[in-house]
């Protein structure tokens, strides 16, 4: 996904234009310092910057860390030291070489970045950031401030918006062709049936009959299948146990192919909080997850599910700030795995390796996956395999905003 690089900049200088009333020393427009910290406890800018929702850095003139708030240590996947107030940024940061060269820059680039964005190569998280240069009261620079926030889940939610809009294209064609080639199917059977009726004495016309009929049979359960997918999902939710989805959707998965020697391991913490979501769909999508474990295993093998519960989070949807808490299930296996330049194509509609199959077994699981406000990675293991990842909140959106 490409990332936008920054679409504004801010001109290094001058410094902030004087206020509109004005005598002529206050060049900078800021209230004097003293009389700020009159009106202003001592620890209020501490408490102020600590609280924010924003990550804030901020270092010294000679390259030192002078402020660092909690959600900055978060987003930089860093652990929160008091003890780095005072050290080189480039030390505290040397494992997010990225941000650090952004802040350097506050010093030597004559354009700022504001509402800049980039990929974390150590987390792969988004941010987006603004830099901004710290002036005394005389317009010195004494130091450099870098103002962020984590855009991943805004970027996924984007991401699954412009999803929305292809599927919802493909499906209008889809639904359009399937509707067209229905009929004419349908009356191929039918004719076929009358033929087969007038000619009982001729066995190689039966015989040919007999195929047109079961040909024209399967082309039309394709069609269903076309239809079925591209028929927007409506969720009849309700609260969900986990635990029974899961085990309801390893007997799926088993009647669907047999399961061989693969064992199976499920572990789920006793007090997982019951879902808001549609019983059905859910099974659906673990259902489909484990036929493709099952598929690539080929009979022998381990298929780990794995479900906890993450921290709240917070739902950007709808410039809603609601924190939602999450529950993460994988589903991974220890199968061939997938290579690399067939992974970006395995959710599309219709691609698949497998001579039999229809392609739309991950389709349906991301469908659901985004009725359900969720999101699904996947992984090759390092030791080979393949990890599916579904995080869904607790409570979607479909249940906040009804
Ligand atoms: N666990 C897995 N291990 C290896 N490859 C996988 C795995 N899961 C999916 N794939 C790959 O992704 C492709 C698409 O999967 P998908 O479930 O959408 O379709 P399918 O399994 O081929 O057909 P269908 O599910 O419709 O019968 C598969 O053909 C396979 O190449
Ligand atoms: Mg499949």
């Amino acid at each position: 996904m490409p990332i936008r690089k920054s679409y504004t900049t801010a001109r290094r200088s001058p410094p902030a234009k004087p206020r509109a009333v004005v005598k002529p020393r206050a060049v900078t427009g800021s209230p004097k310092p003293g009389a700020i910290d009159d009106a202003v406890a001592a620890g209020f800018y501490r408490d102020l910057v600590w609280n924010l929702r924003n990550g804030v850095l901020a270092v010294t003139r000679d390259g030192r860390i002078a402020v660092m708030n909690e959600v900055a240590y978060r987003i930089l996947a860093l652990p929160p030291r008091t003890t780095d107030i005072g050290r080189p940024f480039t030390q505290v940061l040397k494992d997010q070489p990225d941000v650090s060269r952004i802040v350097a820059g506050a010093f030597e680039l004559s354009h700022l970045p504001n509402r800049a964005e980039l990929r974390l190569k150590s987390t792969g998280k988004v941010i987006g950031y603004t830099l901004s240069q710290v002036r005394d009261n005389r317009g010195r620079i004494t130091g450099a401030t870098l103002f962020f926030k984590d855009l991943t889940r805004v970027e996924q939610l984007e991401e699954r918006e412009r999803l929305r809009d292809r599927l919802a294209a493909l499906g209008e064609m889809a639904a359009a062709i399937a509707h067209e080639v229905k009929n004419p199917l349908a009356g191929i059977e039918v004719m076929a049936g009358v033929l087969k009726r007038q000619l009982p004495d001729s066995e190689d016309a039966q015989s040919i009959l007999r195929d047109i009929i079961k040909e024209a049979k399967m082309a039309n359960a394709i069609v269903l299948e076309v239809l079925d997918f591209v028929r927007p999902i409506r969720l009849q939710v309700e609260r969900v146990s986990l635990a029974d989805v899961v085990r309801d959707a390893i007997s799926m998965a088993e009647s669907h192919i047999s399961r061989g020697q693969v064992q199976v391991q499920v572990s789920m913490p006793e007090d997982l909080a019951p879902l808001q979501g549609d019983p059905h769909q859910l099974r659906q999508l673990f259902t489909n997850l484990l036929t493709n474990a099952f598929e690539a295993l080929g009979g022998t093998g381990l298929v780990q599910i794995a479900t906890k519960q993450l921290p709240a989070e917070e739902e950007p949807s709808a410039g809603a700030e609601t924190a939602v808490p999450m529950i993460q299930i994988e589903v991974t296996d220890n199968g061939p795995g997938i290579p690399a330049d067939v992974m970006e194509r395995i959710f599309s509609p219709f691609f698949t390796t497998k001579p039999q199959g229809s392609g739309l077994g991950l389709a349906i699981v991301r469908k659901i996956v985004d009725a359900h406000d969720g999101r699904i990675d996947v992984s090759a293991r390092p030791e080979g395999g393949t990890r599916f990842r579904v995080t869904v909140p607790v409570v979607g959106s479909h249940q906040l905003f009804r």
